[in-house]
């Protein structure tokens, strides 16, 4: 925590050199703690001068998901105040389910700068290039039974969709369930992965992957065609941290409101940023393709689909192809 500390007052003190002396004194460490936790600080990539005579001051901070520069944008809550931040990993989603099955509280959060086996929906891969998305996982413990997991990762979505208005003032699209469009084509997607038995679930994971920084010509060729990064979209850089920090803070939010009043206030919100309903659409699920008119969400987030002849099907989950 001290580390943390001697970082919040060189923030504070901005281009004021501040002597070790002072730190010492505000924190109520040795001044050799405080070169400790300097050298630390330094060693993870903050630039940190040394003024003669006057102090230290902060010239740099660097642009990683670590967990002081997430921590800054959270007012307290759940979400986030343990954080556990990777320069690489096969997958936050992987690594966040070790944790709840350690038995970590709810609200503890997986980042990393880049993943070599980041996971899709629907065993896919996850394209998970170092320092330039979002690569995310939160653990979650509701008490709530299995069939409500579905409902519960459009709520994931709905968070996501107003970080990202909130921080870019950029409008997007949610396809069913929850993938995230723009200009067409798709910048972030959710994984939801859940343990538990029958009727209780034990841990759920919200893994998210965003496209945050990407240059197009970064994205394999195979998903060029259909992956684009926020940075393109706004032709400027994204930060990372204030868009983690913006998504934590709506998601526990929204998470409260659907606690205390059950999906009915989330699907209403869902709908608000859909792009899929009203449209003309194939649904695959498992085997089967259904081609129709998707035309609402049921009580659980199962998206509601008529063909052309009148019948009407319902999924909880399967892939959405838009038909232009
Ligand atoms: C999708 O297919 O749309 C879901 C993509 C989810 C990717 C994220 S990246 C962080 C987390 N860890 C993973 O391995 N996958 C999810």
């Amino acid at each position: 925590m001290t580390k943390r500390d001697v970082l919040t007052l060189l923030r504070y003190a901005g281009k004021e050199p501040i002597s070790g002396e002072e730190l010492s004194a505000k924190i109520g460490v040795s001044r050799t703690a405080v070169w400790k936790h300097i050298q630390a600080l330094k060693e993870e990539g903050y630039q940190i001068n040394a003024h003669p005579g006057k102090g230290y001051y902060l010239l740099k901070v660097p642009d990683l998901l670590l967990p002081a520069e997430i921590q800054q944008y959270l007012s307290g809550g759940k979400l986030g105040s343990v954080i556990e931040h990777h320069y690489e990993l096969n997958s936050t989603n992987e690594r966040a389910k070790e944790l709840a099955t350690e038995g970590v509280p709810e609200g503890v959060l997986v980042v990393a700068e880049s993943q070599n086996r980041g996971k899709g929906r629907l065993g896919r891969g996850w394209f998970s290039p170092e320092g330039t998305g979002i690569y995310l996982s939160l653990i979650f413990r509701p008490s709530l039974t299995p069939e409500k997991a579905p409902g519960f990762t459009l709520l994931g979505a709905v968070a996501l969709a107003r970080a990202v208005l909130e921080v870019t003032d950029l409008k997007v699209g949610i396809k069913w369930p929850n993938d995230l469009l723009v200009e067409g084509k798709k910048f972030a997607g959710i994984l939801t992965e859940m343990k538990g038995e029958m009727d209780r679930i034990h841990s759920l994971i919200l893994g998210v992957g965003i496209n945050v920084n990407t240059n197009p010509e970064d994205f394999p060729k195979e998903i060029q065609g259909n992956a684009i990064s926020l940075k393109t979209v706004l032709g400027r850089p994204v930060s990372r941290v204030q868009l983690i920090g913006a998504y934590l803070t709506v998601l526990e939010e929204l998470y409260d409101e659907y606690l205390e009043s059950g999906l009915e206030p989330i699907l209403k919100a869902w709908k608000e940023w859909n792009i899929t309903l009203g449209q003309w659409i194939t649904v695959s699920s498992g085997t089967e393709k259904f081609y129709g008119q998707a035309i609402d969400l049921d009580e659980k987030g199962s998206l509601i689909v008529k063909d052309n002849h009148g019948e009407i099907r319902s999924f909880i989950s399967g892939e959405v192809t838009l038909k232009k």
